[in-house]
C-alpha cells in the first residue's frame, strides 16, 4: 500500500476508508511518562531543537498509541526566532515574549523574509528522521495561524481577553496589516520547507482565534488566512483548525484548507451540513479523557455517530491532551474509534 493510501491522507481527500482514522493534537507530551522522562534531561526549546529527540518524541507516540498519522515535534512559537523576536518558555507559565510588538516601528523591525530550510534546518532533519524510521505513517507539519502568533507577539505572551492585540488591531489598521503580511510570507516559507523535507500533510492551529467577532474576522484575519492557505504546495493537504467560536467557521472554511478542524463547542453533524464539502477534523472533548472507560467510549461513539460514516472524517479531540491525562485513557480512545468504525461500516 503506498503513502498516498494511507487512511489519513484518504480522509482528507474526502475519499472512502475502512475506519475512522485518528490522531490527537499533543500526542506527544507530557502525559507520557518517557516523555516526561526526557524532559527532565532537556529544556523544552532544546528538545524541539535537537532533532534526534524531536524525532524520537514524534514516532515514540504512534508507536505507543497507533495512530493513523504522526505531528512533528515542534512548537508554534519557533518562527519567531528567524522573525527576529526573542521568546522563552518558563516553567509553569508558558511562554514568554519579553519584547513585545507594541507599535508601528515595532512591526518594521520584524524580519521580511525567511530562509526556513536554513533557519529551521532543525525541524527539517526531523521531518527527515520520522520520514525514514516510520514511513508508512503519514507526517504532519504545521505552524501557528498569523492571528494566534500575532496575539504571543503583541501581548507578550498567552492571554485570556487579548487587550493588547485588539487595541492593536482596531487602533492600526495598516501596522496590524502589515504585520499579518510578514507572518503569513514567513509561514508560507515554513510550511513549504516541511512538504520539501518529506511532509505529508500540513495544519494551520488558530488556536487563540475565537478571542474575535466573526465580523473582525472577516476584517482583520480572512484576507491574510486566504492569503496564506492559497499559497501552499498543493500536494499536501491542509487541515485549518481553530477553536473558540464555533460563529467563525463558515469564514474560516471560505478562507481555505482541505480539512475544517472543529473544537467541542460544536455538534459535529450540524456544523459539518453547514459546512458542506469539505472533511472535518474533531471533536471529542478533551476532558472526556478523564472520564470513566464507558463514558469516555461513549462520547466517541457519539462523534462518530455525528459523522455517520461520511467520507472525510478525521477523528480526533476538540484541542491538545492535556498533561492530566493518562496513556491508558489515550490508547483506549484510540482503540475505540479503530474498532467502532470498522464495525458499523462492514
Ligand atoms: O504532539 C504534538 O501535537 C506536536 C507538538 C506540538 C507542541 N506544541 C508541543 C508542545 C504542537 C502541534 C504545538 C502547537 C502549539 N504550541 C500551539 C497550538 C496548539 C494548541 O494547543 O492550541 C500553541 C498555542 C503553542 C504554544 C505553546 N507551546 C504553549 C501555550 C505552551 C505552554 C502550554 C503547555 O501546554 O505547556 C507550549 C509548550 C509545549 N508545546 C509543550 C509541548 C509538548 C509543553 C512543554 C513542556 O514539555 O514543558
Amino acid at each position: 500500500m503506498s503513502m498516498s493510501d494511507s487512511e489519513f491522507l484518504r480522509a482528507c481527500r474526502r475519499e472512502r476508508t475502512s475506519y475512522t482514522p485518528i490522531w490527537l493534537m499533543r500526542q506527544a507530551g507530557r502525559y507520557q511518562p518517557e516523555y516526561r522522562a526526557i524532559r527532565e534531561k532537556v529544556g523544552f526549546v532544546e528538545l524541539c531543537k535537537n532533532s534526534d529527540l524531536a524525532a524520537e518524541v514524534t514516532v515514540l507516540a504512534v508507536k505507543q498509541l497507533d495512530v493513523d498519522a504522526a505531528i512533528i515535534f515542534a512548537d508554534i512559537l519557533l518562527i519567531l526566532e528567524p522573525l527576529g523576536i526573542g521568546f522563552e518558555f518558563t516553567k509553569g507559565d508558558g511562554p514568554s515574549i519579553p519584547k513585545p510588538v507594541r507599535t508601528g516601528a515595532d512591526v518594521d523591525a520584524v524580519a521580511a523574509k525567511i530562509n526556513s530550510a536554513e533557519s529551521l534546518r532543525y525541524v527539517m532533519d526531523a521531518i527527515d528522521k520520522v520520514r525514514r524510521e516510520i514511513p508508512k505513517t503519514p507526517l504532519i507539519g504545521f505552524c501557528g495561524a498569523p492571528f494566534t502568533l500575532a496575539s504571543y507577539l503583541i501581548e507578550g505572551g498567552g492571554s485570556r481577553e487579548y487587550h493588547h492585540t485588539k487595541a492593536f488591531m482596531f487602533a492600526d489598521k495598516g501596522a496590524w496589516d502589515a504585520l499579518m503580511t510578514k507572518l503569513v510570507d514567513a509561514l508560507i516559507d515554513y510550511l513549504t520547507a516541511q512538504v520539501n523535507a518529506g511532509a505529508q500533510a500540513l495544519q494551520v492551529f488558530d488556536s487563540w482565534i475565537g478571542a474575535l467577532s466573526p465580523s473582525d474576522y472577516r476584517t482583520y484575519v480572512k484576507p491574510h488566512m486566504t492569503r496564506l492557505l492559497s499559497s501552499l504546495p498543493r500536494s499536501a493537504p491542509v487541515i485549518h483548525f481553530g477553536t473558540g467560536n464555533p460563529a467563525l467557521y463558515q469564514d474560516m472554511r471560505e478562507a481555505g484548507g482541505d480539512v475544517i478542524g472543529v473544537d467541542w463547542r460544536v455538534d459535529l453533524g450540524a456544523q459539518w451540513n453547514a459546512l458542506g464539502d469539505v472533511a472535518v477534523m474533531g471533536n471529542l472533548d478533551p476532558v472526556s479523557l478523564l472520564a470513566p472507560r464507558v463514558e469516555l467510549q461513549r462520547r466517541a461513539q457519539q462523534v462518530l455517530d455525528q459523522a455517520g460514516g461520511r467520507p472525510g472524517h478525521i477523528f480526533n479531540l476538540g484541542h491538545g491532551i492535556f498533561p492530566q491525562a493518562s496513556v491508558d485513557q489515550v490508547k483506549a480512545l484510540v482503540d475505540y474509534v479503530h474498532e467502532a468504525s470498522t464495525v458499523t461500516r462492514s
